[in-house]
């Protein structure tokens, strides 16, 4: 193995373009589709609070240890990993938890592209005017017949691989870096108009109460476990893609400050993308818990029976493409990188294999939705066994695997060194709560999860 003497493949120019390029990784559908139709379907308010908590108690403190390890060793996160290990003179085996994180980020990718080319293919129809003064059986009907037909959908998978596959060979700064500056402000521009354009719906009280009102007679432990599968995924933890980025930081930015930032503006999107969404689905008298569909169906109705609607259904579903573009660039390099790092490709050629590979295995989220959609596997389609084992078991084991190499294997002195002028206090408290408290947390949701408890 070449490990120890590939070279870094490329440094963030400034400080922003590492948040932004984060906080694109993180902001994505997760944020705009997923989270809204699973607080929905898990209850409002007691589920959001669970997924807060998560984030925080949680999210943050494995965020700040993957950008640490990234940047320490300097490389896709295998060879992190192992880079640490030895440094801190531990066993190298340690870089099997990079291979578990980069498999778990090629495996998202797989469904994710498919999923960011339905939104792609909603740009057009919404430009159309095909959802205005629709009724809900035409709605649905769109939708049923999109993603019934294969070759539909595999014209925009296509086409989302293509451009991340394109980004991604052009490198960190050229690639990543120019398409983050474009994409990240115009999503966020885009929300906020579209935010301004739901409180004008006359239900954005409600929208609010759905949100925050905690109803904790609701909550069961199945509940728990789905807020931190997603607390994990919305930050894009356990993926590689966080320490993949942290693997291109300069040495003076601070990490605690970043991750914190990283968190904060992923949380406070998906925040405003449910008060942005629940107040129009509660005008038209829809159901928030309508499931994976509820933005490709209850949204576009919402939009076709609205003043200017025709216009912000564009913008929207817009919005969700840069949202999740950012992202799909970000699950894509660290299995690039790890095949620039570990054969010696040159980037373009290794974007174009491994991009191909994930094309190639998301034809199996596409047909989950027509001709395999009664092949299923524990009762699952591929889809959606994909990610249930990413979101609700790799995540949180990669999670898991990262905290306990964090805080019981990795030399202390690497971790002042990568976290220096942290306040003691501080450092401390992040530091014992990797060992004990996160670990434990992580490990009774998993039990839970596989029913020993
Ligand atoms: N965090 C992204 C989202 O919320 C998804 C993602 C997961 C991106 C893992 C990169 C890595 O949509």
């Amino acid at each position: 193995m070449r490990k120890k003497n590939v070279p870094i493949q490329g440094l963030w120019t400034s400080k922003w373009a590492f948040m932004l390029a984060t906080a694109g990784a993180a902001v994505g559908l997760g944020n705009i589709w997923k989270f809204p139709y699973i607080t929905g379907e898990n209850g409002g308010g007691a589920f959001v609070l669970i997924y807060l908590l998560c984030v925080v108690f949680l999210g943050i403190p494995i965020m700040v240890a993957e950008i640490a390890v990234g940047r320490h060793g300097r490389g896709n996160p295998a060879v992190s990993f192992f880079r640490v290990a030895a440094l801190s003179h531990r066993s190298k085996m340690w870089s099997a938890v990079g291979y578990l994180l980069i498999l778990a980020g090629f495996l998202i990718l797989t469904y994710y592209s498919v999923i960011a080319g339905w939104a792609l293919d909603y740009v057009f129809k919404a430009a159309s005017g095909i959802f205005d003064h629709a009724s809900a059986a035409k709605i649905d009907g769109l939708f049923e017949n999109f993603i019934h037909d294969p070759e539909q959908l595999i014209l925009w998978h296509t086409l989302i691989m293509f451009f991340t596959i394109f980004v991604i060979s052009l490198g960190v700064q050229k690639g990543i870096e120019k398409a983050i500056y474009i994409m990240f402000p115009g999503m966020v521009i885009l929300l906020l108009i579209l935010v301004g354009y739901s409180i004008d719906s006359g239900f954005f009280g409600q929208g609010l109460a759905f949100l925050f009102h905690p109803n904790f007679a609701k909550l069961t432990p199945q509940n728990i476990l789905i807020a931190l599968g997603h607390a994990f995924f919305t930050l894009s933890l356990a993926t590689g893609s966080i320490m993949m980025y942290g693997a291109y930081l300069p040495k003076n930015i601070s990490v605690f400050k970043s991750a914190i930032f990283i968190a904060v503006a992923d949380t406070l999107i998906a925040l405003f993308a449910g008060l942005a969404i629940f107040p129009l689905v509660f005008a038209h008298g829809l159901n928030p818990g309508e499931g994976p569909d509820l933005i490709f169906k209850s949204l576009p109705l919402a939009f076709g029976h609205m003043q200017y609607g025709h216009f912000f259904a564009v913008l929207f579903f817009v919005m969700l493409v840069f949202a999740a573009f950012t992202s799909a660039i970000s699950l894509l390099e660290p299995s690039v990188a790890w095949v620039i790092e570990r054969f010696n490709w040159n980037r373009a050629q290794a974007a174009i294999l491994v991009g191909f590979i994930i094309w190639v295995l998301g034809f199996s989220t596409v047909f989950s939705f027509n001709i395999w959609q009664n092949v299923k596997i524990f009762g699952l389609t591929f889809f959606e066994l994909i990610d249930y084992l990413t979101a609700n078991i790799m995540l949180p084991a990669g999670g898991l695997f990262t905290t306990l190499f964090v805080a019981w294997a990795v030399d202390k002195t690497i971790l002042h060194q990568e976290l220096p002028h942290v306040n003691k206090i501080i450092f401390n408290a992040w530091f014992y709560a990797m060992k004990f408290f996160v670990p434990v947390a992580i490990f009774l949701v998993l039990l839970n999860v596989l029913g020993v408890i």
